[in-house]
């Protein structure tokens, strides 16, 4: 059996396939995505891939594939990976959900408590010299206790955001495709529509896969209906947010502020027109980037395309 893995990941991973007698073939690049041509190549020879949110595994590709039996997304997000077409293939996908959890939900706080209270800005004004006596209102910013928190998409992550919130002492409102009233008791929260959360929450978390039908859930109309005070934070998918509507939302006021962990175009160059506003937070999508979290991801990965190649069943596939 051949495996192919699209990126450079620490040797101490790929033991398990090793063990196996399994060829394993790396991409040895940690920086520099794999050309299109190379796994072309690599994925035609291919009984196993483990690849990365950057990877485009499209018709062509899985065409390619022609012995491909599995997919390992070392991702918990699969919107890189043409799904229905690997189904009709019988080749089955698989992502790393649950072990990111906790570290996308403490990057979610991070972006959070950073918009609500000018994290950037005021860094700047001290590190540049240009701190003034404390005033009254001086780099003031945004209270998170007592505040309505909107989650849009109530998966594990947004149940895990929503716990660090109370901690906060915020009220939490949810918008979710289906409701999800068990979750509600046990968490105490409010259901409402995704416009009534929007306009009632003063942040409001993206929390949604991202599919087609989602892109730019976030435009001007739904910025036009946050609060002036409200703050947007975006740690799922970069093309969930109209970035030109942001931009003119954020000069004009229109809301307080946004924090983004994710962007449509990754990575964004240093002149990407959000990144001149005072009132914008931003990083470099590393919501699940802990070394442990890392590591782990990479583990079910592996354990997931070893497993479909000795005849099991993978341990978190994408479908059932
Ligand atoms: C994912 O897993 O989908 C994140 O975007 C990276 O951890």
């Amino acid at each position: 059996m051949k495996i192919y893995v699209t990126r450079k990941i620490p040797d101490e991973l790929l033991i398990p396939l090793q063990d196996k007698g399994f060829e394993v073939t790396m991409w040895n690049e940690e920086e520099i995505v794999v050309p299109r041509e190379e796994l072309l190549k690599n994925v035609s020879e291919a009984d196993g891939l483990l690849c990365m949110l950057t990877d485009t595994i499209d018709k062509e590709i899985l065409e390619a594939g022609k012995n491909l039996k599995v997919i390992g997304n070392i991702a918990v997000g699969f919107n890189n990976i043409d799904v229905e077409e690997a189904r009709k293939r019988g080749i089955i996908v698989t992502n790393t959900p649950d072990v990111l959890t906790e570290a996308t939900a403490d990057t979610t706080f991070l972006l959070l408590l950073s918009a609500a209270r000018n994290y950037t800005e005021s860094t700047q004004i001290l590190r540049q010299g240009n701190w003034g006596p404390w005033s009254l209102l001086q780099m003031t910013g945004q209270d998170l206790n007592k505040s309505t928190l909107g989650i849009i998409g109530l998966g594990r992550i947004g149940e895990a955001v929503v716990r660090r919130a109370q901690g906060f002492g915020m009220n939490i409102l949810y918008y979710n495709r289906s409701r999800k009233e068990h979750i509600e008791k046990e968490l105490n929260i409010n259901y409402d529509s995704f416009e009534n959360v929007l306009k009632k929450s003063d942040f409001v978390c993206l929390l949604v896969p991202y599919s087609p039908q989602l892109h730019h859930m976030i435009g001007s109309r739904e910025l036009k209906m946050m609060k002036e005070t409200a703050v947007l934070i975006n740690t799922a998918r970069g093309g969930l947010v109209d970035e030109e509507a942001l931009y003119n939302a954020l000069k004009n006021k229109e809301i307080y502020a946004a924090g983004l962990d994710v962007f449509e175009r990754e990575p964004v160059s240093k002149d990407h027109p959000l990144l001149n506003l005072s009132n914008f937070e931003a990083l470099p999508h590393i919501g699940s980037a802990t070394v442990n979290t890392r590591m782990t991801m990479g583990k079910l990965a592996v354990k997931n395309v070893l497993n479909v190649l000795v005849g099991e069943k993978p341990a978190t596939p994408v479908w059932k």
